[in-house]
């Protein structure tokens, strides 16, 4: 497994069901950002804790993942991923950036919860792996991501998984609804965690 020298440090996120968490998050994200803008590489987003995480995590523990194939796209630093985790869910964590997993490795193994991590691109034609549960939060920024996250998400509730996405209003959340076509309603709805807002969204099949 490839490991990512990452200047991280712990922060403590407030407000979730079953208590407190700690992720990893980049110590000086504006460097981070600044050196991609200079390789011309992708931006390290999955370094920083979004609002999304929480709420979404939030959500997702009410729909008791305990003993469910819980699959996260994009991970970030994996708050979502951690929590389930520690509800007693058996959990997928993914994402395109090797930071980002390495970020959520070390969460896990702080926090003393199992946590797979893999590379996975939401983007490209790879197969979804399978899950009961499928766990989207802040991938809408961009019309061509938010497009391809509705595709994932109609695969997933193809094979009867249930699919929560959090967004907080980003570009791409007209993208995403117009992609589900008539495979599902996102009703989304505004969630307050520790702090963080979001809108969330339980995809709800077309019948
Ligand atoms: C705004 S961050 C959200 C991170 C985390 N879900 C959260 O809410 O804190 C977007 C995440 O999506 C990941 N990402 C971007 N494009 C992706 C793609 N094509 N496939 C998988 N993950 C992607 C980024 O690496 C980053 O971790």
């Amino acid at each position: 497994m490839m490991q990512v020298a990452l200047p991280l440090r712990p922060r403590k996120v407030d407000g979730l069901p079953g208590g407190q968490l700690t992720v990893f998050e980049l110590v000086d994200i504006d460097s981070a950002l600044e050196e991609a803008v200079r390789r011309g590489g992708r931006a390290p987003y999955g370094g920083v804790l979004w609002d999304t995480a929480p709420c979404v995590a939030a959500v997702v523990l009410d729909r008791a993942p305990r003993g469910r194939r819980v699959l996260e796209l994009g991970c970030g630093l994996g708050l979502v991923s951690l929590a389930c985790a520690r509800a007693g869910a058996s959990v997928l964590a993914t994402d395109v950036e090797e930071l980002a997993l390495e970020a959520t490795r070390r969460a896990a193994a702080h926090a003393g919860l199992a946590v797979e991590t893999a590379l996975f691109d939401v983007a490209d034609d790879t197969p979804l792996p399978a899950c009961e549960l499928l766990v989207i939060a802040d991938l809408l920024y961009e019309a061509s991501l938010a497009t391809a996250v509705a595709r994932r998400a109609r695969a997933a509730l193809a094979c009867g998984a249930q699919v929560v996405v959090g967004d907080p209003g980003r570009a791409g959340r007209a993208a995403f609804t117009a992609a589900l076509g008539g495979a599902a309603v996102a009703d989304f709805a505004p969630v307050v965690v520790g702090g963080h807002h979001a809108d969330v969204a339980v995809l709800a099949c077309r019948s």
